[in-house]
This record gives C-alpha cells, sequence and structure tokens, in this order.
C-alpha cells in the first residue's frame, strides 16, 4: 500500500510545538500569501492558538488552527452587515489536507474537532473567511451549519472573501 495514502496509522491530535516546521510548510504550501515561519508557528502554538493536525508519527499531513477573538474585527466587515461582536468567537484561520489524502472525510474531522474544542472553551460562535471560489470549502462548512455571513467589504489577499458564522 501507498504510505502516503495508507490511513491505518492516521490519528488527528492537538499540534505541539515540535509539530511547528511542519506546521510551516504546509502553510506556505496551502496559503502562500499567509507569510508564516517556523518561529512564527512554534509562538502562535506557545501562546494558546489553537491546532489539531492530521499526522502519521511526526508527520503532518493536514491541519486546522483557530484563535479566540474577543473584540469585533473591523476587517470582518461584510457589505451586508456590520462586524461581529461576541466576547468569544472562535476565529477559524486555516484548514488544509495534503491531496493524496483529501475525499477522505479529514477536512470535516478536522473541522469537527476544532469546533468540539471551540465549544470546550467556551466559545459561542466560530466565524470562518473563505475564498469565494473555493467551492469545495465552502460546502464543507455549509454541511458543518455554517451560514454566509456575507462578503468583505475589502479584498484579502486580493481575492474576495466571504464570512461565514456558525452558532456553537
Ligand atoms: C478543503 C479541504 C481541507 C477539504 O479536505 P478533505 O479532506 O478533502 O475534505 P473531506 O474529505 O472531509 O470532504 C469534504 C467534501 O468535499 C468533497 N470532495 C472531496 N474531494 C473533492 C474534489 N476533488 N472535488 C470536489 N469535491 C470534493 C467530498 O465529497 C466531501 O463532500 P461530501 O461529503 O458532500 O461528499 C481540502 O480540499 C484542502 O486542503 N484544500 C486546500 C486548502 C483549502 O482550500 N482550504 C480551505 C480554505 S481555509
Amino acid at each position: 500500500m501507498d504510505p502516503l495514502t495508507d490511513s491505518s496509522a492516521l490519528t488527528l491530535r492537538r499540534a505541539v510545538t515540535t509539530d511547528s516546521v511542519r506546521l510551516a510548510d504546509l502553510t506556505k504550501r496551502f496559503f502562500p500569501y499567509i507569510h508564516l515561519s517556523a518561529d512564527h508557528v512554534f509562538e502562535r502554538i506557545k501562546n494558546g492558538i489553537v491546532y489539531f493536525v492530521l499526522a502519521r508519527d511526526d508527520e503532518v499531513l493536514g491541519f486546522i488552527d483557530f484563535e479566540l477573538n474577543a473584540e469585533p474585527n473591523p476587517r470582518h466587515a461584510t457589505a451586508e452587515k456590520p462586524p461581529l461582536s461576541s466576547p468569544k468567537t472562535a476565529k477559524i484561520l486555516g484548514l488544509c489536507v495534503v491531496p493524496e489524502l483529501q475525499g477522505q472525510g479529514w477536512g470535516k474531522k478536522l473541522l469537527a474537532a476544532a469546533l468540539g474544542e471551540a465549544k470546550d472553551i467556551g466559545c459561542t460562535q466560530a466565524v470562518m473567511l473563505v475564498e469565494e471560489s473555493n467551492a469545495k470549502a465552502i460546502r464543507i462548512y455549509e454541511q458543518a451549519g455554517f451560514q454566509r455571513h456575507g462578503k468583505l467589504v475589502q479584498k484579502l489577499w486580493d481575492k474576495d472573501v466571504l464570512m461565514f458564522v456558525r452558532l456553537l
């Protein structure tokens, strides 16, 4: 069996700081417009940004991360609604799975793990920004109960971005 597609040894777990290099590599691969070095990822994990990883031993094959937003973020103003305000919002930052393992439910499992953790730590809603053209990701969020909140007034990284929200 191809070791890359063999799902038998895959686990979904919280990231640890020793995952930083691999997380930075994946970030660069899937979100090249986000410039996050391994040192930055290390600091983010230490500072409480929650990462869940899809891993085989110490190899990282996917991740989701979120941070807590205490204040409304003015950049989250959409054409339809003002910025969200909530004392505890989980802002999901990135979600990715390596192509060899896509379509096997790992993206949904990572999302479910992040939402479960966000709820456990007292978040009342989750927010997700996604490129308008990313139909596959949008489908996952909608299936997970996210609703379209609107399109960001300002482009992000020069892209049209939609905001999705889900109560927890
Ligand atoms: C978005 C992403 C994380 C989804 O991961 P995944 O592990 O493939 O997701 P799942 O296997 O849980 O499947 C999710 C849905 O996508 C569908 N899907 C899988 N592969 C697909 C493909 N090649 N084309 C279209 N839909 C596909 C699945 O059928 C499933 O929907 P269904 O349950 O209704 O059938 C992954 O595609 C990815 O890493 N993309 C690049 C990074 C990205 O765009 N991230 C999102 C923005 S933050």
